[in-house]
């Protein structure tokens, strides 16, 4: 009886050790009890579900705890998540914003010692924060001009024969919407002012053009807006002119604007003006690959995401000058990326890369889309 007893209180004993273990393993890593709050702007362009969700596990891959939240264009909801995050002791925000009304919340952010991360956009008018990263955005535009500039062999256009060519721009509350716009008229420009390209609807110049700008930039990238847009222009400006070409910022309004022109019998038989895009959306790759749409720009948000927590996780390690692979920091010429107009920020920059029906696998070879979307693709 009496071994019994012992054996029973050996094997208890063993039991305890092994639990008391068990709980220090299972003990988050100092980073495990560290929040990073992931703030996206919206979810009606596709691409930044996919930043959120890889924000997300590349944070929970290093350790730390990561919730994401999407504004839905909100800029008081999205206020609201950021200063929630405050309160839930958040000790880093990686933001994309809206617009300019985010700035009191970055403030509280400041106020409460939290460093912010400004994502892909950069937060302007503010002092607050130290860190933005994204692609190069002007290079993005760069792209789509020269798209255009070969699409209709500009080179060779004639005064007697012009091409034409009507102008998109993304939100004019996103920073980045004037770089896109300015790399592609700086193509542009010289083929207007020798007159071998007609403007079609309104025209500035370049971004600082601001009342012609907000009258072809599309309240938060909204698709709805554009396609109206396009139909008034169709009926209108454009009625009785062949478009060459349609600067569309990217994929979504990419996409709406191709929506009105096939409603119009000058392009419905499929003969339609050469239309550019970016973010490499799998419904944008498809209609390249049909011919509908004539390019996009892939910037694997998947590597930003990644470059991004990378940043993070040396900022709350204390490191005064963070280095982050893959990612250029903006300096000389291009520092300027990082002016919020009330600071330099360091910019880190990822490369964008061109896509059209030539190297559409791209973005799958990457491992981009769902498995479903390969499906469709295929
Ligand atoms: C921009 C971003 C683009 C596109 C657009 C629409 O800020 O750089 O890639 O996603 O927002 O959300």
């Amino acid at each position: 009886m009496k071994k019994i007893l012992l054996i029973i209180c050996l094997l208890f004993g063993v039991i305890l050790v092994f639990n008391s273990c068990n709980k220090n393993n299972s003990v988050k890593t100092d980073s495990g009890s560290i929040l990073i709050g992931l703030v996206m702007p919206e979810t009606h362009v596709d691409r930044w579900v996919k930043d959120g969700a890889s924000l997300k596990r590349f944070a929970e891959s290093r350790g730390y705890r990561a919730e994401e939240t999407f504004a839905g264009t909100d800029q008081n909801v999205q206020n609201g998540q950021i200063r929630t995050f405050i309160k839930e002791g958040a000790k880093l925000l990686i933001i994309g914003s809206l617009s300019e009304g985010i700035i009191p919340a970055v403030a509280d952010a400041a106020k409460a010692k939290i460093p912010v991360i400004a994502y892909d956009r950069i937060i302007p008018n503010s002092a607050d924060y130290d860190y933005y990263i994204t692609f190069n955005n002007y290079e993005v535009g760069t792209f789509q001009g020269k798209s255009i500039e070969d699409g209709l062999d500009l080179k060779n256009a004639t005064t007697a024969n012009p091409k034409t060519i009507a102008f998109f721009a993304g939100a004019a509350t996103d920073g980045n919407a004037f770089f896109f716009y300015d790399g592609a008229v700086d193509v542009l420009n010289p083929y207007i002012d020798k007159g071998v390209l007609k403007v079609i609807g309104p025209y500035p110049r370049t971004s600082k053009d601001s009342a012609a700008f907000k009258s072809i930039a599309t309240e938060n990238w909204q698709a709805a807006v554009a396609e109206a847009r396009m139909k008034d222009l169709l009926a209108n400006e454009a009625r009785d002119v062949r478009l060459d070409a349609v600067l569309a910022p990217n994929d979504t309004l990419a996409r709406a604007i191709i929506k009105a022109c096939l409603d119009d019998p000058k392009y419905s038989g499929g003969n339609l003006p050469l239309i550019t895009g970016q973010d490499a959306e799998a419904d944008s790759i498809l209609a390249i690959k049909n011919g509908q749409q004539s390019m996009t720009v892939f910037k694997d948000t998947t590597k930003l995401a990644e470059a991004a927590i990378i940043l993070a996780d040396q900022i709350l390690k204390g490191e005064a000058n963070p280095v982050v692979p893959g990612a250029t920091l903006a300096a000389g010429d291009l520092a300027v990326i990082g002016d919020t107009g009330k600071k330099i920020v360091k910019a880190f920059l990822l490369q964008p890369i061109f896509i059209n029906k030539d190297n559409w696998n791209i973005p799958v070879q990457a491992g981009y889309f769902t498995p479903e979307e390969e499906i469709r693709l295929k």
